[in-house]
């Protein structure tokens, strides 16, 4: 219960850490920083500015909406995709960049009139017609197709994309959004998406959100999603299998919809069961439920090895022990609702989700944190567990080792003892309701804290989440 799955599964067992794997993005950073003054301030970067993923989304302008038609073949493999984006210009912008990875782009049009374009690498580099003005409110339509592949991160493990035996898995942390849609792909951009997706009658496309139509025609269904409120890029799923579907609606008003691989139905259900009660439960402790819907993807993914938050549905590479539910129920309030700005805060994330599931262990019959706690703190000094600290993990590499779920948690808890549970309980549902649909930053959460609690806790967040080592007291 008390021990995350993420990175014993899911980070060290798929493959070696990239040490490499750095050091390319980074050069290539640098030439098209280099590029830049030349026509400084009307061409948008070619990054979000993020040092872990320098090309990882894109300057001078932000998108409002995404709306993305797109059809797959898992027989062949072959996507089809049409991307509506309607963003507004931060800059005057003779030129700016989406990110999209390995498929080929047939068509751009900016405000309907055709704009030529070049696709390099992950950057497809769009110059409109006409220049956009600073403020200005514009529509890009990208035409596409090709067989996604996904992408393998800095630490080995692969994400965006992935085909399964009868579809697709479809998880995009950090940075696998490029490699099925064009975006502005890095979570300090959110917007509200549109997500229809045309699959072989008998297969099931499941995403973000309400499920807004269904229909079938010619031996094809098609599955039209709307996800109303802000999400990051890698928040986003299409994915497409062979599905039992459940539907319900909560006590709360929430729409629940679930989707399993039949493999995996009587596996899965004991724990699907328990998704309101997990809410529920999470809602009383971190505030209300911060979406229309909710449930769950179950889906047989056997070299994913790990599970999503994906918003509102989260989706699972295997039957999900109920640790795992309360974790990825957790990452809703914790990374979906309120998210990072820069992948450095990835605690804000891991971190809080891990305690989540150590609170519903505590508040279940199982250990209390403080035993969670005690268990940790006893390992050595060499433990991995110390090997770097959780808010500055120091690379794209490190997102998701056990010092950001594990030491980040006990940071947490840290903080709870600290300053008590009633001071606790109203930071965590300060900090949710203050940047609900938005973003936080650790500097935020810690200036939260010491204002809720009256006290200084620079030395409590500097030991326990940003100085190397294990902390000399517990
Ligand atoms: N954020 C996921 C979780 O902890 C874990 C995760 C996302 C992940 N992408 C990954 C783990 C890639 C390993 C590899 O719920
Ligand atoms: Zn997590």
């Amino acid at each position: 219960m008390t021990t995350p799955r993420r990175q014993t599964v899911g980070r060290t067992t798929v493959l070696p850490r990239g040490a490499v794997a750095a050091a390319v993005p980074v050069a290539l950073a640098a030439l098209f920083a280099a590029a830049g003054p030349a026509a400084a301030g009307t061409i948008g970067s070619s990054g979000a500015g993020d040092p872990y993923f320098p090309l990882a989304g894109n300057g001078g302008y932000d998108v409002r909406h995404y709306d993305l038609t797109l059809g797959y073949d898992p027989g062949s493999r072959h996507l089809d995709g049409r991307a509506v984006l309607r963003a507004r210009a931060a800059q005057r912008l003779t030129r700016f960049d989406l990110d999209l990875k390995g498929l080929k782009v047939t068509g751009v049009t900016v405000d309907h009139i055709k704009a030529s374009f070049r696709h390099q690498g992950q950057e497809l580099v769009i110059t409109p017609r006409h220049a956009l003005r600073s403020g200005q409110d514009f529509r890009v339509a990208v035409d596409y197709q090709g067989t996604p592949k996904p992408v393998t991160d800095p630490d080995g493990a692969l994400d965006g994309w992935i085909p399964t035996d009868d579809g697709a898995f479809v998880a995009s942390e950090p940075q696998g959004a490029m490699t099925w849609f064009p975006a502005n792909s890095h979570p300090k951009d959110k917007a509200s998406y549109d997500i229809t997706i045309t699959v072989p009658q008998g297969r099931t496309a499941v995403s973000n959100g309400v499920l807004v139509d269904q229909r079938t025609a010619h031996g094809r269904t098609t599955f039209h999603w709307r996800q109303s409120e802000p999400m990051a890029a890698y928040l986003a799923t299409a994915t497409v299998g062979t599905f039992k579907v459940e539907r319900y609606t909560t006590r709360d008003g929430v729409d629940v919809y679930n989707a399993v691989d039949p493999r995996l139905a009587s596996a899965s259900a004991p724990v699907l069961k328990q998704l309101p009660s997990v809410l529920a439960w999470e809602s009383k402790l971190f505030g209300p439920y911060p979406f229309r819907a909710a449930g769950a993807i179950v889906d047989r993914a056997p070299n994913v090895g790990y599970a999503l938050e994906t918003q509102s549905r989260p989706v699972y590479d295997r039957a999900p022990r109920l640790s795992i539910l309360v974790h990825e129920s957790a990452h809703q309030w914790f990374g979906d609702s309120v998210t990072l700005t820069r992948w450095q805060d990835i605690w804000l994330n891991e971190g809080f989700a891990t305690y989540a599931e150590w609170l519903y262990a505590e508040q279940h019959g199982g250990k209390t944190s403080q035993q969670a706690f005690d268990a940790f703190y006893a390992r050595p000094a060499s433990d991995g567990l110390w090997a770097y600290p959780p808010a500055d993990p120091g690379s794209g590499a490190r997102l998701f080792g056990t010092p950001v779920y594990v030491r980040g948690a006990m940071a947490l808890h840290k903080l709870r003892t600290a300053v008590g549970d009633a001071a606790f309980f109203r930071i965590l549902h300060t900090w949710t309701a203050d940047h609900r649909g938005g973003h936080g930053t650790t500097a935020r959460f810690v200036q939260l804290s010491e204002r809720l609690s009256g006290r200084d806790l620079g030395a409590l967040f500097r030991t326990w989440t940003a100085t190397a080592g294990k902390p000399s007291a517990p």
